[in-house]
């Protein structure tokens, strides 16, 4: 059984004041965290405070890393920083990142690499353009974007990342991947990870969705097979609705 993970994804949201809002309104709240990985992944400035403040089962991620141990690289923040500020995951190649700041699959492959090594737990996304999808070139462009992500790592550090599928399409758009299509998609992400690890790992990964979850979508989308969680912007903003996200995954 593969334990599920609920990750908000802050993205560039919430003062130092709204941040602390949150967490005390979550606290108390969560479920175990034996039974489902509630996450909050904010921006870089607020981590220490929430890390200070989380209750016992929440836990605290960043939404990007350099893979760099220090150096000359003015405005990134390194993994050994992350790991003494008391962070637990790390979102890596996110859409926005990848279309915005150019971030390449060479790059988010050391900083899978660089996260292991300091004992974070990678999110590492995918995702298909809409005229990706609509020219068939899903499992083409998923299947690069794994192989070059996991390019040369160990299976026994490969069951430690998560994977986050986000269709680009379904990215703050209001359209979710209908449930079968999430869970396909999910599907073959897992055939992938197989194809390179085996039976075992590909068992063993959990494999997240996406793209415009929110509490009324979010039990579809979980009852599925290949679904282990979700990764959620907009409607991890708000305590109430991250709650209902949390719960649905132990439902
Ligand atoms: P929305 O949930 O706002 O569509 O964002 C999804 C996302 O990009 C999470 O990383």
């Amino acid at each position: 059984m593969r334990k599920p993970v609920m990750a908000g994804n802050w993205k560039m949201n919430k003062t130092r004041d709204e941040a602390l809002q949150f967490i005390y309104a979550v606290n108390n709240e969560l479920p175990s965290n034996e039974k489902v990985e509630s996450v909050i992944c904010a921006p870089a400035i607020l981590l220490r405070c929430l890390v200070k403040r989380q209750g016992d089962e929440l836990r605290i991620g960043a939404q990007n890393m350099h893979y760099a141990e220090n150096g000359a690289y003015t405005g990134e923040i390194a993994p050994n920083m992350l790991e003494s500020t008391g962070v637990s995951y790390v979102i890596l190649g996110h859409s926005e990142r990848r279309e915005m700041f150019n971030e390449t699959d060479e790059a988010i492959n050391k900083k899978i690499v660089a996260a292991l090594n300091h004992e974070i737990t990678p999110i590492v996304c995918c995702g298909e353009t809409l005229a990706e999808r609509e020219a068939n070139r899903v499992e083409e462009i998923l299947g690069n974007q794994i192989r070059k992500a996991y390019a040369g790592l160990p299976s026994e550090q490969v069951v430690k990342t998560i994977i986050a599928y986000e269709p680009i399409w379904a990215i703050g758009t209001g359209k979710t991947a209908t449930p079968e299509v999430a869970d396909e998609t999910c599907g073959y992400v897992r055939s992938v990870i197989k194809e390179m690890y085996g039976a075992e790992v590909s068992e063993a990964i959990r494999i997240l969705y996406g793209g415009s979850v929110k509490p009324s979508n979010v039990d579809e989308l979980m009852a599925k097979e290949n679904i282990d969680g979700g990764l959620v912007g907009g409607a991890s903003l708000e305590a109430e609705s991250f709650l209902k996200l949390v719960k649905a995954c132990v439902k």
